[in-house]
């Protein structure tokens, strides 16, 4: 395709600055460019590509239920989606689960429904405090729910009800809170806003907070979920349980699903409260049923641990790795991660240069802030991936002009 790039100025938006390469395969952990340049793909599709792209097991499960229904629409039951609803609540601490197409769709009902509990059981309570650096996603009122004002000014009025407070410090959510709160919804590390690990102890007193009150924590998983902490979810590592979890990303392992679940106590949804056109399609459910199975089956949460340090779990190998980085190149700040969700932060803002340079030697990377490289390959990649990552690090490294 020679023209991609002129297609791609004439049709497409300006809303985000897109690599200069057209992507057009991927097998396990490398995808290739239209000249057949081969890369390591350390960004995954986003935290999604669970099982790296196109896994036999999701290609098997699409074909399979391709040829016997692929929609079906909010008034029908499927196979798939019942089979995939009872897989999550058998796997996590929830009970129920709704289905929809992306993260930010699964926090909107997620908040919603904390809404109507709010509305039913708390004298019609429905703010929902949230956190500075945290990410829910693009719609309107996950816009106003992300604590970044960079993606808040633009659209400003924005949708009333949450609170931005620090991330990290349980007196910021105890003084947010008031009689009108509903919920607390937090990410258990911080993915977007440059893969934040909270201090031991938050998330339990966000927990015990919450309980005292009498409302709900809400947890985005999205980025978390699935394996990609070290454990099928992050909530696992800290201690808790949330009322309500929200999945997307690498639930599907590269299809577009998301969902939320809920505990019993706060199900109240009544029918006609909630919906989607496309969620719970069958396509998506049984395609995430085999992403999930695989993940069980093969342990790969644990290779995820295994991949990469963790604080509650001892030092592993890809955060060894870098620490190794960093103890050679002083303009490295800091490294750290958990499971295979990681960052490199830098002194100066040389992330770009960083991630141009990685993609010239055939590796992608993510530069999540203007200092800092995040890096969420595939739960599958191993010992031989992670090593030729660090490699084409150790080769970048010392040629960026650096003030
Ligand atoms: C924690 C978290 N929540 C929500 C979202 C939004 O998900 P989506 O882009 O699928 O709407 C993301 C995406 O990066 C995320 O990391």
């Amino acid at each position: 395709m020679k023209n991609w790039q002129e297609l791609e100025r004439k049709y497409l938006f300006n809303n985000v600055e897109r690599l200069p390469i057209l992507m057009v395969k991927g097998q396990g952990a490398r995808v290739w460019d239209e000249n057949g340049k081969k890369y390591l793909d350390f960004v995954g599709g986003w935290a999604v590509c669970s099982l790296g792209h196109c896994h036999p097991v999701m290609i098997k499960a699409l074909n399979k239920q391709s040829k016997i229904l692929i929609q079906a629409g909010p008034h029908a039951c499927t196979p798939p989606q019942l089979q995939l609803a009872e897989l999550l609540v058998k796997t996590s601490c929830l009970d129920r689960v709704f289905f929809c197409n992306s993260g930010a769709e699964a926090n909107e009902g997620a908040v919603k429904l904390a809404r109507r509990y709010g509305k039913l059981k708390l004298s019609g309570a429905y703010e929902i405090i949230t956190t500075f650096n945290s990410f829910h996603g693009r719609t309107l009122a996950m816009t106003a729910a992300t604590g970044q004002p960079h993606y808040q000014d633009p659209y400003q009025p924005l949708p009333a009800g949450f609170k931005n407070v620090a991330y990290n410090d349980i007196d910021a959510i105890k003084s947010a809170t008031t009689r009108d709160t509903c919920a607390v919804m937090l990410e258990p590390v911080q993915g977007e806003g440059g893969v934040n690990i909270p201090d031991e102890g938050y998330l339990k007193a966000a927990r015990q907070w919450c309980n005292e009150k009498g409302i709900l924590l809400i947890l985005d998983e999205i980025q978390t979920g699935i394996g990609r902490l070290g454990t099928m979810f992050g909530y696992e590592q800290f201690g808790i349980e949330p009322d309500i979890l929200t999945l997307a990303k690498g639930l599907g392992g590269g299809v577009p699903i998301g969902a939320f679940l809920a505990k019993e106590k706060c199900a109240v949804f009544a029918p006609g409260d909630h919906g989607s056109t496309f969620g719970s399609n069958p396509l998506m459910c049984a395609t995430a049923i085999a992403v999930m199975k695989y993940i069980i089956k093969n342990d790969v949460a644990g290779n995820a641990m295994r991949g990469m340090a963790c604080s509650v779990y001892g030092s592993q190998y890809l955060l060894e790795g870098l620490k190794k980085l960093q103890s050679k190149y002083p303009f490295i700040n800091e490294v750290h991660g958990r499971g295979l969700l990681a960052v490199i932060e830098f002194k100066q803002e040389i992330s770009n240069s960083v991630r141009m340079a990685c993609l010239e030697n055939g590796l992608l990377v993510n530069s999540v802030k203007p200092d800092a490289i995040r890096i969420m390959p595939p739960l599958t990649i191993g010992k031989q991936e992670i090593d030729e990552a660090l490699g084409i690090f150790d080769k970048v490294f010392p040629k960026l002009k650096i003030q």
